[in-house]
């Protein structure tokens, strides 16, 4: 009696094919979406948004790597930037250090350190060596982050950090910074910042 019950069973089946192009453009499409975040604070065009956030587009690319893979293990403490680096693996770090390093960097247009002021700098500087590890006009390598242009409230910031040991991640710095006199040291980033 009565009709019988019936079921639709509805399947959708998707077949996805993926050729060797279309991993790699995947591959760059999960990059592009992993830094899409970092755009709301370091900047769209690379000019951060705020004077204390650092210029990361034409970082080093080794020193980029670094800092994120610091941040992850606690080693460079930072509220904002722990939990972000902390979705990351090591693959990712690495991919994105490079995508932030292949991009122009930005010129803030900070004015160029007064003569007394830059005297000062250099005479600081040959004192302790900056540029034997940053290299000539304080460009970076490798690890060793490019210092030339960066943002001077930043520069203030973070060389107070190696001061108090706040950032904790290369003792060797907070050791040379805490060597070198503060007023040499806001001689140099009045200097820096104004390459
Ligand atoms: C909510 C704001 C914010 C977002 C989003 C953000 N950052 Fe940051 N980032 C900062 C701040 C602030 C610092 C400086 C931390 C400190 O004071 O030590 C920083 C520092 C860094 C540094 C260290 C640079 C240096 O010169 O030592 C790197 C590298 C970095 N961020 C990469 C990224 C990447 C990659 C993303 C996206 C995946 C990102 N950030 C997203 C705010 C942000
Ligand atoms: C022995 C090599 C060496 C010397 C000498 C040296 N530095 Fe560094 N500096 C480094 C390395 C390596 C880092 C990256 C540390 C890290 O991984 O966090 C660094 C980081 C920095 C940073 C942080 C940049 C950023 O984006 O956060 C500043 C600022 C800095 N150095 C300033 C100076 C100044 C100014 C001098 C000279 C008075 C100097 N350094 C001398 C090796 C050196």
């Amino acid at each position: 009696m009565g009709g019988k019950p019936v079921w639709f069973i509805a399947c959708g089946v998707v077949f996805v094919a993926l050729s060797s192009a279309n991993v790699r453009s995947a591959l760059a499409e999960t990059i592009a979406e992993k830094v899409e975040v970092c755009a709301g604070c370091h900047g769209q065009g690379g000019k951060p948004i705020d004077a204390m956030t650092p210029i990361i587009w034409g970082q080093q690319s080794g020193y980029i790597y670094i800092q994120l893979r610091d941040f992850k293990r606690g080693d460079r403490k930072s509220e904002v930037m722990q939990p972000i680096a902390s979705s990351f693996e090591k693959q990712d770090m690495l991919a994105i250090a490079e995508y932030f390093s292949s991009k122009p960097w930005p010129d803030l247009g900070q004015p160029r350190s007064a003569k007394e002021n830059a005297e000062r700098a250099l005479r600081a500087e040959h004192s302790v060596g900056c540029t034997g590890c940053h290299l000539d006009q304080f460009q970076g390598s490798g690890t060793v982050p490019r210092l030339a242009g960066q943002s001077r409230e930043y520069l203030t910031k973070t060389i107070a950090d190696f001061r108090t040991r706040t950032r904790g991640n290369n003792p060797g710095m907070s050791d040379l910074m805490l060597a070198t006199p503060p007023d040499d040291l806001a001689a140099l980033e009045d200097y820096l910042a104004g390459l």
